[in-house]
């Protein structure tokens, strides 16, 4: 698919087919992740894998519910991890991270339409409690969650603000 179809075509999906994706999906998934660009190429950011029933069920109720995060066969949880940043202060090291992660999640929407599976991000999630449900390190923190799968359901495409209140000045 041409990079621009990908764009048009995807949506948050939030109903999910009982099918998995293959390891041949999973890994390519992983590979457009890998390419993301990140602050000074320090990729300050790691991924853990959530596909057990139980572990899913923890973290929609971490994520107020949510239930599309059980029924997707795969989730992807996006995790800050500021150590990575070398050199920098805390707080530009936690804002890059925070921003890698991020990047890294877009590229992984993007990879998914071409792969003919969907996904949602969710950014609504109790960070305490995923860190808990997933042990993760005491430094780093879960930026998204982002349920990956089949859809179950075809939403329109969303409202955008025009591109003339985006763009405030051309200068
Ligand atoms: C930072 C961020 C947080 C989001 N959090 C949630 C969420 O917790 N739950 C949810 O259903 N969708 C969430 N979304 C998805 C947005 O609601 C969705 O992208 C937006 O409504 C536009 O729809 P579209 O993605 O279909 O174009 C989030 C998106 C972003 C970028």
């Amino acid at each position: 698919m041409e990079l621009f179809e990908v764009i048009a075509k995807r949506r948050s999906v939030r109903r999910f087919k009982d099918k998995p994706i293959s390891e041949e999906q999973l890994g390519k998934l992983l590979e457009a992740i890998n390419s993301a660009p990140s602050a000074h190429n320090a990729q300050a950011y790691e991924l853990v894998l959530v596909e057990s029933p139980d572990k899913k069920k923890e973290l929609a109720k971490a994520a107020l519910d949510q239930d599309f995060i059980e029924e997707a066969p795969m989730n992807i949880v996006f995790c800050a991890n500021p150590l990575r940043v070398r050199g920098k202060d805390l707080e530009r090291a936690v804002d890059y991270a925070k921003t890698d992660a991020s990047i890294a999640c877009a590229y992984a929407q993007l990879a998914a339409v071409d792969l003919g599976l969907s996904s949602v991000w969710v950014g609504a999630f109790y960070r305490d409690e995923v860190s808990m449900i997933l042990d993760l390190p005491k430094d780093w923190e879960p930026v998204a969650i982002l349920p990956i799968g089949y859809a179950d359901e075809n939403p329109p495409k969303r409202p955008r603000r025009p591109l003339d209140d985006l763009v405030k000045r051309r200068i």
